[in-house]
C-alpha cells in the first residue's frame, strides 16, 4: 500500500517497498566478497551508477541494461523483493542500498565486499528529491520548495538526513571498508576518467573501444530514452507521470532555478555547521 510508512532505526521507509522483514534482511544480509554495493542517498546518481557498473560487468555489452529493468539486476538490499532478485542472479552481484552507515554497520564487519559511494551537491539532491516527491505517490506530497527544503535540512525526509548518510559512510573508510568514493559532479564533468578510475576499483579493465560504448550507453540522452531506467514503466498508481520525468534534467546547479537569495543562506549556514569539519567538497554549478 502506497499510503504505509515504514519506520526503522527511527527512518521513514515507504512501505510499499519496504516491510520491517525487508529491513532487518538488508541489516543482517551476508554479503560476498564478490559483491558490489552502491551506495547513495537518494537523488545522487544511484539509477547512473547501476547503468555503469551493468555495463562495465557486461563488457560494453548493452542488452543486459536494455532488457532488464535496474532494480532487477542491481536491486536495493533493503526492498522487499531483494531475496529473490539474488537468488536468481548469475555472477558477480550489483547491490544497491539507500541505508545509512551505521544500518549496515554489522553485515559489512570484515567484508570484502566493494562498495561505491556516490555523493552529490546537495543543493541539486534537495531539488531533485522535491520534484520527485511530486510524481511518487508512494511519498508525502512535498508542499512548497520552501517547506520541503526544511524536512531536508532537518532530515526528516523519508531514508532521513542527508548529512547523516554523507558523513556516516565517508567516515568509515578507517573501518577498512573496500571503499571507492565518486561524485555525481565528477561524473558529469568528465565521465571517461570516471569510467577508468571506476574499472580500476573493480578490477575490471577495459580497452578504450569498451570505455567508449559505456560512455554513451550511459550518456544522460541515452538513458532517458531506455524504458528500463528511465522509470516510463512504472503504472500511474505508483508514480503520476503527468507530473514530471524521473530522468528530470540530470544537470549541475539547477538549485540556481529555484533556491531563493534567503533559502541559499539557510542552506548554507546549515550546510557549514554540519559539515564544516568535513574534507568532502562539492561542485555546486
Ligand atoms: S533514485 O530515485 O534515488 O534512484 O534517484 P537517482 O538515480 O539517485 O537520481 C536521479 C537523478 O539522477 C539524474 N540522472 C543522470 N544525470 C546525468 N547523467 C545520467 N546518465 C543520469 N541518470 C540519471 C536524474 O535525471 C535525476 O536528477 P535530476 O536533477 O532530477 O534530473
Amino acid at each position: 500500500r502506497l499510503d504505509v510508512t515504514e519506520t526503522f532505526c527511527q527512518i521513514a521507509f515507504p512501505g510499499h517497498l519496504h516491510t520491517q522483514d525487508s529491513l532487518r534482511y538488508a541489516s543482517d544480509f551476508q554479503f560476498q566478497d564478490t559483491d558490489t554495493l552502491i551506495v547513495t542517498y537518494p537523488k545522487s546518481g544511484t539509477t547512473w551508477m547501476q547503468e555503469v557498473l551493468t555495463l562495465l560487468f557486461s563488457r560494453g555489452d548493452p542488452t543486459l541494461s536494455q532488457t532488464v529493468p535496474n532494480w532487477a539486476r542491481a536491486p536495493w538490499l533493503e526492498q522487499y523483493y531483494c531475496p529473490e532478485v539474488l537468488k536468481a542472479s548469475q555472477g558477480p552481484r550489483i547491490i544497491t542500498t539507500h541505508l545509512p552507515y551505521h544500518m549496515l554497520a554489522p553485515a559489512l564487519q570484515g567484508s570484502k565486499v566493494k562498495v561505491i559511494y556516490v555523493a552529490r551537491n546537495p543543493k541539486d539532491v534537495a531539488v531533485s528529491f522535491y520534484h520527485f516527491h511530486k510524481l511518487a505517490k508512494f511519498l508525502p506530497q512535498p508542499g512548497s520548495f520552501g517547506e520541503f527544503l526544511d524536512n531536508f535540512l532537518d532530515g526528516t525526509l523519508y531514508y532521513g538526513s542527508w548529512f547523516d548518510h554523507v558523513r556516516g559512510w565517508t567516515n568509515q573508510t578507517r573501518d577498512n571498508l573496500n571503499f571507492f568514493y565518486i561524485t555525481y559532479e565528477e561524473m558529469w564533468q568528465d565521465l571517461s576518467g570516471s569510467l577508468e578510475k571506476i574499472s580500476a576499483f573493480l578490477q575490471c579493465p577495459l580497452v578504450a573501444e569498451k570505455l567508449n560504448s559505456i560512455q554513451k550507453h550511459c550518456s544522460f540522452s541515452n538513458m532517458k530514452e531506455n524504458a528500463m531506467v528511465n522509470y516510463t514503466q512504472i503504472p500511474d498508481e505508483i508514480m503520476d507521470h503527468s507530473k514530471g520525468c524521473f530522468m528530470r534534467k540530470g544537470i549541475i546547479g539547477d538549485w540556481k532555478t529555484i533556491f531563493t537569495e534567503e533559502q541559499n543562506l539557510r542552506f548554507d549556514q546549515v550546510f557549514e555547521s554540519e559539515m564544516g569539519s568535513s574534507q568532502l567538497r562539492f561542485v555546486w554549478e
